[in-house]
């Protein structure tokens, strides 16, 4: 039987990505994010999963206004990454776990989210910088990746407790599949930044903190934070940080948490970073 054996969840900073692709690391503005990730690396090479499940959101580069599903697998062999502007980042394919996103597929949709299938498309920063920070620049993945993106960009978004029920599914999901498959969940972006607007540059340590605090051993009362508060205390895309409640939902009750790391800044967000290995 596949398994979730643990759980990450870090910042997304594009920035970060690349730093890391111009060999920036070292400098005095970044060594100390890249720092808080020393321990992720090294605990990564002992608990390489076959495949990660990583949720994300794309950033208005393959899911544009055209169609915003709110809660999309993607589905096809392999995922290169996006063009942000600047160019397709120097990193490797994302290949997909087909069987078992396939299952994950239809078991979501008897368990009643119809998510939506996403044949084609490239993946942005929102997947690839977690990849770089955890695995750095390996000539391939280590492992099978299936990216589920949601919609945190585009109104009505889901909401935490919606994002904590999904979680539970992809457990139940992965929980039925009959091959014998160590798999991790991984959930992206946040924690509090706001990138445009008056109120730019926000960042919200306290809040921050306090979502970091509870997340391991007390995530109930993080499941009720509403859009409107997310968008109060945390800025516009603060908002990203109800995917580190699908990847905590995912795990069960009780975790163990292995590391936790918050810095500010790196570009305009507050970088937060924990991993969790699953007890049961
Ligand atoms: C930044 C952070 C993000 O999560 C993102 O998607 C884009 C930019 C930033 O801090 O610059
Ligand atoms: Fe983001």
């Amino acid at each position: 039987m596949a398994r979730i054996t643990a759980g990450i969840a870090t910042s997304h900073v594009p920035a970060i990505g690349a730093a890391i692709d111009l060999g920036k690391t070292k400098d005095l503005y970044w060594a100390p994010v890249f720092q808080g990730y020393e321990f992720v690396k090294e605990w990564i090479k002992d608990n390489t999963p076959d495949v990660v499940i990583l949720v994300y959101n794309d950033h208005a580069s393959s899911l544009m206004l055209d169609i915003v599903p709110t809660f999309a697998l993607g589905f096809a062999e392999e995922f290169q990454s996006a063009d942000e502007g600047w160019g397709r980042r120097p990193v490797p394919v994302v290949k997909n776990h087909l069987d078992l996103a396939a299952h994950i597929a239809e078991q979501l949709v008897i368990d009643e989210f119809d998510i939506t299938l996403i044949n084609e498309m490239d993946v942005d920063h929102g997947c690839t910088v977690p990849l770089s920070l955890v695995f750095g620049q390996p000539e391939e993945w280590p492992c099978k990746v299936i990216p589920l993106a949601v919609n945190v960009t585009q109104f009505p978004t889901p909401s935490g407790e919606r994002c904590w029920k999904l979680g539970e599914a992809i457990r139940n999901a992965v929980k039925t599949f009959p091959e014998d498959l160590d798999v991790q969940v991984w959930g992206t972006g946040g924690m509090s930044h706001q990138l445009q607007g008056t109120r730019a540059g926000l960042i919200n340590e306290e809040f921050d903190r306090r979502f970091i605090d509870l997340l391991a051993h007390e995530p109930e009362e993080l499941k009720y934070i509403t859009r409107l508060e997310y968008l109060r205390e945390t800025g516009t895309e603060g908002i990203e940080l109800i995917m580190w409640l699908i990847m905590r939902a995912s795990l069960g009750y009780g975790v163990e948490e292995k590391k936790r790391f918050y810095r500010v800044p790196a570009s305009n967000t507050a970088v937060g970073h924990v991993v969790y290995e699953a007890k049961s």
